[in-house]
């Protein structure tokens, strides 16, 4: 399973990209208002910070109901990559959303479709040609369903009928969610920094570290 972060904060991207685990970046319009800036100018900045990845997921604005407007607006940030396919077009998981999709992965553009929440819906959005479908696993888990078992099923659904559709597992909220969807078949999950940074941890790491410590103390007296 590949990591991607899911910000659209710089130094968190800085941050996970240094210590070399990143393979893509998400953004949502909550994520980006979160920051005060303006969308295209932090999408442009985010793909000349993460050369390497595949994949920066830049999500059509709310405003764009039809195919169409979601198409104009994909053909906006395709420029801003220079046409590169590392650009990704984050859909809403409506019918105007698959259509575009349908639209988009025809032309060679590499499509999201998001606020996936049941295994139809990733199924749908398969069939319409989407490179990523992201389950939201936490928003689940938030209304007492299991986030888990629904990336569990879509995985299990696109190995039976040979898809080729990459599943992120989106709303990660803890280190657990993340061995889950990786054991249950994710090929990606998308988390914040925070999460990142907890997956380094275990208390008997950090036991060890401080016994380190102190008998190295010791033994330089
Ligand atoms: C994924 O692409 C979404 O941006 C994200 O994971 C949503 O997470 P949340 O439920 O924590 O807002």
């Amino acid at each position: 399973m590949k990591f991607f972060i899911d910000t659209a904060n710089i130094k968190d991207i800085e941050s996970a990209y240094k210590i070399g685990v990143l393979s893509g970046v998400t953004t949502n319009p909550s994520l980006v208002a979160k920051e005060g800036v303006k969308f295209e100018d932090r999408i442009a900045e985010i793909l000349q910070l993460v050369p390497e990845v595949e994949s920066v997921s830049a999500e059509v604005t709310p405003d764009a109901e039809t195919a169409e407007e979601m198409i104009a607006q994909a053909n906006e940030l395709i420029k801003i990559n220079n046409h590169d396919d590392k650009i990704t077009i984050k859909l809403p998981m409506t019918l105007a959303g698959l259509e575009a999709c349908r639209y988009l992965s025809r032309k060679g553009v590499k499509t999201n479709v998001t606020l996936i929440f049941t295994v139809n819906q990733a199924l749908l959005a398969a069939r319409a040609g989407a490179t990523y479908v992201s389950p939201f696993l936490g928003r689940l888990d938030d209304i007492s369903e299991d986030g888990v078992l629904l990336v569990d099923k879509i995985a299990q659904l696109f190995r039976t009928h040979g898809l080729d559709t990459q599943i992120i597992a989106a709303s990660v909220r803890h280190p657990d969610h993340v061995t889950r969807v990786a054991m249950a078949g994710a090929h990606i999950a998308t988390v914040p920094f925070s999460v990142i940074a907890q997956l380094t941890k275990h208390p008997l790491t950090d036991q060890g570290l401080e016994k380190f410590a102190a008998d190295w103390q010791k033994s330089i007296k």
